[in-house]
């Protein structure tokens, strides 16, 4: 008979619809094998201070896979190898903590962690399975940035919600000739903005992997005017930048850290727009709605698939890997690897194409 382990799971980075359906797949393939599995909360802060660890059961995960956010909580910026910390003189400073973890993983007698994250998270994962924690890497993140894997959890859903507000602006753009701006996530990477912007019919998309010309953007506005379409709709990634300049940001104050973050792309592009062309135009930004909520059936699925197959890879002592999506298969992919590879739009890529084929323009 194999081994009856005792593993934990906990989630980091930014919440994507999917994680409680990890959750769950995690608890019930280890509750199957007559495992002990308990969830750390908040990242890796939970096993910092360990009052607040719980032990999941059938009965706590039981639903839980069809609704958005974890129910073990989630922080970005829990990083214990680079924590900041509040000093006596009322400094911020950061400090090493991720000996204090190591040592209350072993304390706490754990055979392995499942690590539910984005490249950020797994990056801290793969440094303490360096320091010899048994640990495998679930890819999370709606921005389909993570290497290695075709696709993570997360990203469908958020897609699927952008391309739903698209739906929506055509008939409030249609109504007043109006320009709509709508400013989508996705960090440096044009992924949502691209698969929403083509399912959702704009007519201009702006991703970080094709800087944009406004010149062109207007063109494009201008020359749908003159085949009757007097309204427009451009899906403008947070991260898309004009070609020679840089990606616009704003700045938000948190304790211990000024932090810098994308945001406002949309307004500027509108402002340009207006200017250039005298057509009455609005920007929107979707923001966190594309992370919240249930998770979509191909994400409810594949996060349960990663769950389960994060179990067996524990089975088969498979640590510093990821479960990854090779489809049609489940694969495991050394962290190392994995994290290496930043994975961007290709723009000889058949979506791409696409859109151009379509007509869409990408003011380039
Ligand atoms: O990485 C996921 C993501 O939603 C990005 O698309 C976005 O730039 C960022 O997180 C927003 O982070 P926060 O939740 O800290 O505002």
């Amino acid at each position: 008979m194999s081994k009856r382990m005792k593993i934990c799971i906990n989630t980091g980075g930014g919440d994507a619809p999917g994680l409680n359906a990890v959750i769950e797949a995690v608890t019930m393939a280890a509750y199957n094998r007559q495992w002990e599995v308990y969830g750390i909360k908040c990242g890796y802060a939970g096993l910092l201070n360990t009052d607040d660890i719980i032990n999941l059961t059938p009965e706590k995960v039981d639903g839980i896979a069809s609704i958005g956010g974890t129910i073990l909580g989630t922080t970005n910026k829990g990083n214990p190898f680079d924590m900041p910390i509040c000093n006596a003189a009322g400094e911020w400073e950061t400090r090493d903590l991720s000996d204090r973890v190591m040592e209350n993983f072993r304390r706490l007698r754990f055979d392995a962690l499942v690590a539910v994250g984005g490249d950020g998270s797994l990056d801290i994962a793969h440094r303490f399975a360096a320091k010899g924690m048994p640990v495998i890497g679930v890819p999370k993140t709606i921005d389909n940035d993570m290497g290695g894997t075709v696709i993570t959890f997360g990203f469908d859903t958020a897609v699927s919600i952008a391309t739903e507000a698209i739906d929506r602006l055509h008939s409030t753009a249609k109504s007043h000739d109006r320009v709509m701006v709508v400013e989508v996530m996705g960090r440096d990477a044009g992924f949502i903005a691209l698969n929403s912007g083509i399912s959702g019919n704009a007519d201009v998309i702006l991703i970080p992997e094709i800087p944009f010309d406004i010149d062109k953007v207007c063109d494009k506005l201008m020359d749908n005017e003159l085949h009757g379409r007097k309204y427009a709709i451009v899906v403008a990634a947070e991260g898309a930048l004009p070609k020679g300049g840089d990606v616009v940001t704003k700045s938000i104050c948190e304790p211990g850290r000024q932090h810098v973050v994308l945001g406002g792309i949309a307004e500027y592009v509108a402002n340009e727009i207006s200017q250039r062309t005298g057509k009455d135009t609005r920007s929107m930004v979707l923001g966190h709605l594309q992370r919240g909520g249930s998770p979509t059936t191909f994400d409810r699925l594949l996060s349960l698939r990663f769950g389960a197959a994060a179990v067996r890879a524990i089975e088969l002592g498979k640590f510093d890997h990821m479960v990854a999506l090779h489809s049609p298969d489940i694969a495991l992919v050394p962290l190392e690897e994995a994290l290496g590879i930043k994975k961007r739009v290709r723009a000889d890529g058949d979506t791409v194409l696409t859109a151009r084929d379509l007509g869409i323009s990408f003011g380039d």
